[in-house]
């Protein structure tokens, strides 16, 4: 107890989870970061003391050994992109007006010379669409660097007035510091303020490879369609993630997005 004294006036206005039913059972439901844990699993400290740094990972119920190996498998892998340096000690916040070239310079030299240029562009506009709002604009800072970003903007399901959607475009690192965590930090840390903001699901039209890893789904067989269709050959690549539990299954219909991303060159793969 008087350990945890100090600590709890640090979390006066959260919850405080008490693990009594073996490994993260009891913890269901939980914001980790209105939350605090006590236990004396190291293993269950660790994991969430990651999943306090935005991480987020979905692991699936089921009394399957394979499953379980899978699982642990992606955890692992994840862990260790987290560690891979340039991750781990990074700073993600909102983006200001004074990031903008910055932010813009990253998404040029991540995108490469040809569509570099038009990044560059969709991001500018998106930045001055109102109907963008409301907008997730993050950027990853290594020391006064700003390695990475990452927008989200508004999206809409056609006929749905209540459920509040967003859209994943663009994400981009700079090409010397990819493949060492920060896009993943990026999208962790996105979904998680975005959850805490009430939205209830989030899309992407992007790499069917890479995405899955943050708990995307193909959108189509689920009932999304595109705001232009993608093509049958690459609609894997059109992905939904629910933030709400259960929301998936209870909507469907056509995502409309934001006017500047309304265009048909923007959604082909
Ligand atoms: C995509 C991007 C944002 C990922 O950021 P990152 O910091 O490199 O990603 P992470 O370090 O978190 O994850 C790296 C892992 O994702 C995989 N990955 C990265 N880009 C991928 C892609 N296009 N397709 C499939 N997997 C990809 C890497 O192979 C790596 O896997 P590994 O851990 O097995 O080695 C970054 O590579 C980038 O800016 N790419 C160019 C712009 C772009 O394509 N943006 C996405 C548009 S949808």
């Amino acid at each position: 107890m008087p350990h945890l004294v100090p600590l709890w006036e640090a979390y006066r206005n959260c919850r405080l989870v008490e693990l009594l039913c073996g490994g993260g059972g009891g913890s269901d439901g939980f914001e980790a970061r209105k939350t605090l844990l006590n236990d004396i699993n190291p293993h269950l400290i660790n994991l969430f003391r990651w999943v306090q740094k935005g991480l987020q990972v979905e692991i699936i119920l089921e009394n399957d050994e394979s499953v379980y190996y899978k699982h642990r498998e992606r955890f692992n892998r994840i862990i260790e992109l987290y560690k891979r340096g340039a991750a781990a000690n990074l700073v993600i916040r909102e983006s200001a007006n004074f990031d903008l070239q910055a932010l813009l310079n990253v998404e040029g030299q991540a995108f490469g010379q040809d569509e570099g240029s038009v990044i560059i562009g969709l991001v500018k506009d998106l930045l001055e669409d109102a109907s963008a709002e409301p907008r997730l604009s993050l950027v990853a800072m290594d020391g006064n660097r700003i390695t990475g970003h990452i927008l989200f903007t508004n999206a809409r399901i056609a006929g749905e007035e209540k459920i509040q959607a967003s859209l994943l475009a663009p994400v981009a690192v700079l090409p010397e510091l990819q493949r060492k965590g920060i896009g993943s930090r990026l999208i962790a840390e996105g979904l998680s303020l975005l959850s805490e903001k009430g939205v209830d699901l989030t899309f992407v039209l992007g790499h069917p490879e890479y995405y899955p890893r943050h708990g995307f789904n193909p959108a189509l067989p689920l009932g999304f369609e595109a705001p232009y269709p993608v093509a049958e050959e690459v609609s894997d690549a059109w992905m939904v993630r629910e933030l709400k539990a259960g929301i998936i299954g209870e909507v469907k219909g056509k995502v409309l997005c934001a006017d500047r991303l309304n265009r048909p060159e923007y959604w082909r793969e």
